[in-house]
């Protein structure tokens, strides 16, 4: 049981290797480091973060490890090779460049894999394992844990795209949840170690629903939450590569919002405030997110903003939140 951990982590160490190399120094995994290269990464990134190339074979890997002695049914259970019904065993990643997925020590646990052509699917990851839990691990924790500790914040990305992207411009305390959003268990191992978090998912529709549900997840163990301002449809990698590290960090990172100027300024976008019903239902939905905020200082803050901007009584929004407080008990 244990001995069999030992030997999936040991054969993820020498993927890893083997991987990285073939990125590096092999004809076949050129058009991995042109790919990673043309996006802007650095030699530097790429050595640090082990990126590699999984060759478009149906057995490389296959052979590789049988070589190393690993079985090749335990190979299967840790996620690095497919089997099929008739007992034949393949690579699960093929032609994909390839992004080794720490855990919290620093071990590989899993691979993610982007395709460099328009193959589907765009990320193949490796499945859920004994050693790796989507919903447990946060990308990059392991290199990025003494920089939240001395910055007091921790920045969660999507993905590890935009991760590295964001530690290639100076930003080292990003960590990412590896598809949209956070779990509870995240929230909660996020606030054993910090208090404030900023979260920089993408600037689309599922990256804005995503952000929210993070928000109300990282409140809830506890931790101040700020959201990141990206442009519409902008990823933070994408926004790294047209304006630069120095304005990501400044205008998008030290200008994040609030969670409620973030639920305000989405939310007026759906709402056309030149019409009586839009506004009065824009004003309605605001004031039952800011009765759901903790803090009465922070309460006024937003009614009174709400107040200034519809020329309405702070006493009736006041009262407007008391109804609603007391009937969420
Ligand atoms: N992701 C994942 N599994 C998926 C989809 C996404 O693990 N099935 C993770 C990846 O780490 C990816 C991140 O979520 O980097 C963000 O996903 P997405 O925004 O869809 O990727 P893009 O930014 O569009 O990727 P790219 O820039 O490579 O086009
Ligand atoms: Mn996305
Ligand atoms: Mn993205
Ligand atoms: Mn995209
Ligand atoms: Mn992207």
């Amino acid at each position: 049981e244990n001995e069999e951990a030992q030997k999936v982590l040991e054969a993820h160490q020498w993927l890893s290797k083997l991987y990285h190399h073939l990125l590096k120094h092999t004809k076949e995994g050129k058009e991995g480091l042109d790919y990673l290269l043309e996006r802007g990464f650095t030699e530097e990134m790429i050595d640090r973060f082990q990126l590699g190339y999984a060759p478009n074979s149906k057995d490389f890997v296959v052979r590789f490890l049988e070589k190393k002695g690993y079985h090749p049914q335990l190979m299967v259970k840790a996620g690095l090779l497919s089997s099929n019904d008739s007992g034949e065993y393949s690579d699960r990643f093929r032609g994909r460049v390839i992004f080794p997925i720490r855990n919290h020590l620093g071990k590989t646990v899993a691979f993610g894999g982007r395709a460099i052509h328009d193959q589907e699917p765009k990320y193949l990851n490796s499945p859920e394992t004994e050693l790796f839990r989507k919903g447990k691990l946060l990308y990059n924790f392991d290199l990025a844990r003494s920089a939240i500790r001395k910055q007091g914040s921790i920045i969660l990305f999507e993905g590890y795209i935009d991760v590295i992207a964001a530690y290639q411009a100076g930003v080292y305390n990003g960590v990412g949840t590896l598809g949209t959003s956070i779990t509870e268990h995240q929230a909660n191992l996020i606030r054993r170690y910090v208090e404030e978090a900023v979260i920089c998912y993408d600037g689309d529709a599922p990256g804005i629903e995503a952000s929210m549900k993070a928000a109300r997840l990282l409140k809830g163990s506890g931790c101040t939450v700020k959201l990141a301002r990206l442009p519409d449809g902008m990823d933070p990698d994408d926004y790294i590569k047209s304006h630069g590290a120095d304005k990501f960090r400044r205008e998008v990172l030290e200008a994040s919002d609030t969670y409620l100027a973030f639920i305000m300024r989405h939310l007026k976008k759906q709402y056309n405030l030149n019409l009586e019903g839009d506004r009065i239902a824009y004003v309605e939905r605001v004031v039952k997110e800011i009765a759901g905020l903790d803090h009465a200082i922070e309460r006024e803050h937003y009614l009174k903003e709400l107040a200034n901007e519809f020329e309405l009584s702070l006493d009736t929004l006041k009262e407007e939140v008391s109804a609603h407080r007391s009937q969420n008990g």
